[in-house]
């Protein structure tokens, strides 16, 4: 190792232990193999990009839900010297790479034009960071291939992570055959490491830390009051705009926005649309929240999605109705990525505690 190498190397290992004491925690066993193997992605990052034969190896960190993968690999790029990182999440993403398709479709044939918009999207990163990598949507796996292949071919080094392992991706058996390729490419070109440690951290209390997500709560209808909000008066009603097209809120005010879920989830919304009012919006409010038995599959898929969006864009969400999850186990196949969706709602202040 040269000098510089085991410099950043040494710089990164402590970086982590210090946020994680900075956090009030230490790391998990399961932890220690990532931050080394950040740690020394960290070093080999230290050479510049063309004093080197090809980019460091990229990695793929996978487990289940609040296990600290998003820690890990923001608290990585955090620590990184280089400004030329980026991080982007799933949905962000795709939200980015569907308009570049689109941009680019007139004048570059099928796989072309994805390569041009993912070439915009690494812009000149060394690293990129793309978390909470799924794929569910048999219509994007063409589209998810193209991606990966592009990008393990750049000279940049991917950093990504996951819930599943990617012999799980597209776990539906009818579309998994599609997916096999990408799957053995990503096993080649990218180090797997497993962060399956034995508890779910986010179901911890945690009094010191409280971000704005876990300052959302679920409340019984009519329990607005003591939870500070005071219900939309007839005249509020009016549209919100999200993303190309406005949306029915039963409430816009200052720093929050107030949805029934009914519009939100049953109608016709996706995620860029949650995206552009994450963007605007600290508080979201969606009431009448049924149990998610009883809505619509795609109703459930996109309240699954507002979640992840809210928790990830540090949104504070405040549901009011039933417990959505009410009556769901882990094992009914009701709805996918549903422990995710759990884990982030175990955040929440329930209407007991309210
Ligand atoms: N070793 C640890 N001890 C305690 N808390 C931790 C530890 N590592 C991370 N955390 C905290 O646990 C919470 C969940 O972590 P994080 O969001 O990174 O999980 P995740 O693995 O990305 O989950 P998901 O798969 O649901 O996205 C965060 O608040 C994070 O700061
Ligand atoms: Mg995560």
């Amino acid at each position: 190792m040269t000098n510089r190498v085991g410099r950043e190397y040494e710089a990164m290992r402590a970086h982590f232990l210090r946020a994680a004491a900075d956090r009030g925690f230490t790391l998990d066993p399961a932890q220690e193999a990532p931050v080394e193997r950040l740690s020394r992605l960290a070093g080999e990052l230290a050479h510049p990009a063309w004093r080197l034969r090809r980019p460091p190896r990229h990695l793929y960190l996978w487990g289940p839900v609040g296990r600290g993968k998003s820690w890990l690999v923001d608290t990585f790029l955090d620590g990184l010297p280089t400004p030329r990182k980026r991080r982007l999440h799933f949905h962000d993403f795709f939200r980015r790479l569907h308009g570049g398709v689109a941009r680019h479709a007139d004048d570059h044939q099928g796989g072309a034009a994805v390569d041009r918009a993912v070439d915009e999207l690494r812009g000149d990163c060394r690293v990129l960071v793309f978390d909470e990598f799924h794929a569910h949507d048999a219509g994007d796996a063409m589209l998810v291939a193209r991606l990966f292949h592009t990008l393990l071919e750049r000279r940049i080094t991917l950093v990504t992570t996951s819930n599943y392992p990617p012999a799980g991706l597209m776990p539906n058996p009818l579309y998994h055959h599609l997916f096999e390729p990408t799957i053995r490419l990503i096993e080649e070109r990218m180090d797997v490491l497993d962060v399956s440690g034995p508890e779910d951290f986010r179901r911890r209390s945690r009094p010191g830390h409280r971000p704005r997500f876990a300052q959302g709560a679920r409340l019984d209808p009519g329990g607005e009051a003591a939870a500070g909000l005071v219900p939309p008066g007839p005249g509020e009603a009016g549209p919100v705009a999200a993303h190309h097209r406005e949306l029915p809120a039963r409430a816009v005010r200052d720093g929050l926005v107030w949805f029934g879920f009914e519009e939100l989830c049953e109608g016709r919304t996706a995620v860029p649309d949650y995206l552009a009012l994450a963007e605007r919006f600290p508080t979201l409010v969606l009431d009448g929240v049924p149990p998610l038995t009883g809505a619509s599959p795609e109703a459930r898929q996109r309240f699954a999605n507002l979640v992840d969006v809210c928790c990830d864009r540090d949104v504070r969400l405040l549901l009011i109705g039933t417990d959505p999850m009410a009556g769901l186990s882990p094992e009914a196949p009701l709805l996918r990525d549903l422990d995710r969706t759990a884990s982030r709602l175990a955040l929440l202040r329930g209407p007991e505690t309210g």
